[in-house]
């Protein structure tokens, strides 16, 4: 197999962006990786999109973005795996660079959420729908069932739920592409609107329009764009049932663990190598689970974990540096790409007030549904 490396990053600003269509939203992300690669030409591309076809009624999403970025004739094609779209988009393509079917492949991801549809409605088409949509459950009430049974076997306290959620808004306050770049406090979350009993407003992330493209080539090629470039060390990816009430343990996410498992193995790493971490706290419950399911905490103390501050930026495992899917937003295709564009901009240096201090190997994860599918990454400075 081929070494790759990401030579070149770029997203629009997260939120809601009703000036702009779903192919502005991509040509604006895709224009600003290809200008931070500087390349002159694109081979393949892949998009992840969670669901179009329901937000705005267009479908064949890689075909429209490959032709108004101008790129027609080449092959185009869109990724879905749910919210886990966008990581899955970067696996795809890593594929096709490593197997020496191409050189020089755009991957991205892009949603827009925000068109008048009923986001709580093609959301939850993600999840089973006949033993779990069909009796009214929605993604906050999933992911509020977890929480619930995190808090009763582990003592994970809705303080501690809390913290999460103002630690991102923390980061989030410092990237300027956040959709809700600003501070809040425990009480401000703890005593939120209520949406899915003990999940409040606050410990969901927010429907999003948005998008982010990245650069990947042949490590051998790659110093002829950047001096930086960032190789992709491993990608694992997994699935597990797809209703949350089949599963053993309703707070174990198997598929991050499998993914987090492989991409370790291939990488030739372990948990305590990484550096910084981008995962998908759609939920705060989800970053508490998806840090003990990666190995950066002991299973049932993600929540101490986070009390004690060790997912802060001075942490010793620093999570969610973006501000996350809580802060950042969560436009669903698009966020598996923005994640690794988080880590680029990290291991170049390049974070500004964000800047993990010698970050030289970082970690994503990506999830579709409630954990039915996950893809995890591992990067590394040249
Ligand atoms: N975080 C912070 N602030 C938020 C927010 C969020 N997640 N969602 C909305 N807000 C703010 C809005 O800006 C608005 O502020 P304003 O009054 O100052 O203008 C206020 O809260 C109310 O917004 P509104 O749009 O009426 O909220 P809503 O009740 O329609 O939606 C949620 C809130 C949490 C239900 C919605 O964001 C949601 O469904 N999130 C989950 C998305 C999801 O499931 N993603 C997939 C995960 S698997």
């Amino acid at each position: 197999m081929r070494e790759v490396a990401i030579i070149g990053v770029g997203m629009t600003k997260f939120g809601e962006l009703w000036d702009k269509t779903i192919r502005d939203i991509f040509v604006e992300a895709a224009l600003n990786a290809i200008k931070d690669a500087g390349v002159d030409r694109i081979d393949s591309m892949y998009v992840g999109n969670m669901t179009a076809g329901l937000f705005i009624g267009q479908e064949h999403i890689g075909a429209l973005m490959a032709d108004y970025l101008g790129m027609a004739p080449i092959p185009a094609m869109r990724v879905e795996s749910a919210c886990a779209s966008g990581g899955m988009a970067l696996r795809a393509g890593l594929m096709e660079v490593c197997s020496g079917m191409s050189e020089i492949v755009l991957v991205g991801g892009v949603e827009k959420m925000w068109s008048g549809a009923d986001a709580t409605y093609a959301l939850s088409t993600a999840a089973d729908q006949e033993y779990e949509c069909y009796q009214g459950i929605t993604f906050p009430g999933l992911y509020a069932l977890i929480a619930r049974s995190h808090m009763h076997k582990y003592g994970t306290t809705r303080k501690q739920l809390s913290m999460v959620s103002v630690k991102n808004h923390h980061n989030g306050s410092l990237n300027p592409n956040a959709q809700f770049g600003r501070e809040t406090t425990i009480d401000a979350v703890t005593n939120a609107t209520m949406v899915a009993d003990p999940l409040t407003l606050m410990d969901c992330s927010p429907v999003s329009d948005g998008g982010a493209c990245a650069i990947i080539c042949p490590m051998d090629i790659a110093k002829k764009y950047t001096d930086t470039p960032v190789k992709i060390l491993a990608s694992g990816a997994a699935t597990d049932t797809i209703a949350l009430h089949q599963r053993k343990e309703i707070t174990d996410l198997n598929a991050v663990k499998v993914a987090g498992e492989k991409a370790y193995k291939m990488a030739g790493l372990s948990p305590k190598d990484i550096d910084l971490a981008e995962v998908h706290d759609c939920f705060t419950i989800a970053e508490i689970c998806a840090i003990e399911e990666l190995g950066f905490c002991e299973k049932g103390k993600a929540g101490e974990f986070t009390e004690k501050g060790e997912t802060g930026i001075e942490g010793k495992m620093p999570i969610n540096t973006s501000g996350g899917l809580k802060s950042k937003g969560h436009p669903v295709g698009a966020t598996g790409v923005a994640q690794a564009v988080e880590i680029v901009e990290q291991l170049r240096g390049n974070a500004g007030k964000r800047q993990v201090k010698d970050a030289k190997i970082g970690l994503t994860q990506n999830m579709g549904g409630s954990g039915a599918s996950s893809v995890v990454h591992i990067f590394g400075v040249c």
